[in-house]
């Protein structure tokens, strides 16, 4: 434990800014090799400041879930904003609207009826939405199944008058579910293939899109062998989180994002108490690993249970850490705990830097 950040007040998240850095040069770089666009998923850290790197380093736009994470950014400025989630309803419509006239928005849906209200907006603005269609490769979530149920959809969409379809797009988040790179490669062709196969169907109809965009942070890494696709959205590699590390993608060394919690109590043999709960830590867990983080200075140690101010560790009985002693930890998932939190502390060393704003914190609709 870094005894040098006894000034911090626990529970805090803090962010090694010399590891956050390499991230965002690492990824920026695999993208430039392989000829493909990165449009970072910033749903990780709603954050303007590091958008604002994501866009220096080479980005070509910026991917949110919400229309309010979207709001925030374009009133900072960015103006490149792919919005990977459905727009529905006359409320939401009209914020897209005013949207619009602050950045180049394109929008993603995998159903009809919300591209002919997406339409019906674009025709009454005069112009065209760009659209991304939303296709499954394997997570089923939204998105029709790839090929040609996927092409008869895009066939029906691309006669409304008021958008136009751009692009395919997948996550493939079921690389989450694996727990080697040789799994998340797996995921990564099929990412691929599935958009291939669908923008095949759609030649036959003499139907062309050209961006194919494709992204999780562990499929990212096999970007350069799926010749063919032109983007990728990673969030997630900007932090790394536990879900990173048991599927092979990046080691401790990559995981820039840990909380730090005070031993509070040890009430019983066997067990510790901290002061961070599910309103720090959150309560997503993981299918590799048990408990909701990980400690890397006591990697046996399970982070049992969460109250919502209480942690409680299951420690060996002569676990030699007492009450008032802090405790490192990764947690499983760095994207909910980011938005717990209005700031984060950022670290030189174990130097406070400055804290990083989570700008668009709370945003979710
Ligand atoms: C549509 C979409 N694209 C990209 C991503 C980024 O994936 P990751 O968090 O694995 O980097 C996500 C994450 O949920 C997503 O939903």
């Amino acid at each position: 434990m870094r005894s040098t950040l006894d000034w911090l007040e626990t529970p805090a998240v803090t962010v090694d800014l010399d590891i956050l850095e390499a991230n965002l040069r690492q990824k920026s770089e695999l993208a430039q090799k392989a000829g493909v666009k990165l449009r970072p998923h910033t749903k990780t850290h709603k954050s303007v400041e590091i958008a604002r790197m994501q866009l220096q380093l080479g980005a070509s736009g910026i991917t949110v879930a919400k229309l309010g994470e979207a709001e925030v950014m374009a009133a900072a400025g960015i103006d490149d904003i792919l919005i990977a989630y459905p727009i529905i309803g006359k409320a939401k419509l009209a914020r897209l609207a005013r949207l619009m006239e602050k950045a180049k928005v394109i929008v993603s849906t995998d159903d009809e009826g919300v591209a002919k209200g997406l339409s019906e907006l674009g025709e009454s603005l005069g112009r065209r939405i760009p659209l991304y269609i939303d296709v499954d490769s394997g997570l089923g979530r939204c998105g029709h199944a790839p090929g040609e149920e996927t092409a008869e959809l895009v066939e029906r969409v691309a006669k409304l008058p008021g958008v136009e379809v751009i692009g395919l797009m997948t996550h493939g988040g079921h690389s989450y579910g694996e727990a080697s790179e040789e799994g998340s490669r797996r995921v990564a062709l099929e990412e691929a293939e599935s958009l291939f196969m669908t923008q095949e169907w759609l030649r036959k109809k003499g139907l062309a899109v050209r961006e194919i965009s494709v992204g999780s942070t562990p499929t990212s890494k096999f970007v350069a062998e799926v010749p063919g696709v032109t983007e990728m959205r990673p969030g997630a590699y900007v932090y790394g989180d536990v879900s990173q590390l048991v599927t092979g993608t990046i080691g401790l060394d990559g995981c820039a994002l840990r909380v730090y919690a005070t031993v509070i109590s040890r009430p019983r043999p066997g067990v510790a108490i901290i002061d961070a709960g599910s309103k720090t830590l959150t309560k997503d867990a993981n299918p590799h690993r048990s408990g909701y983080g990980l400690l890397p200075a006591w990697p046996d140690v399970v982070v049992e249970g969460l109250s919502e101010e209480h942690g409680h560790l299951r420690v060996p009985a002569d676990w030699p850490v007492p009450v008032g002693s802090m405790v490192e930890i990764v947690p499983n998932h760095c994207c909910t705990v980011v938005n717990l939190h209005d700031r984060l502390v950022g670290l030189r060393g174990d130097r406070y830097d400055h804290n990083i704003v989570v700008d668009a914190r709370g945003r979710i609709s």
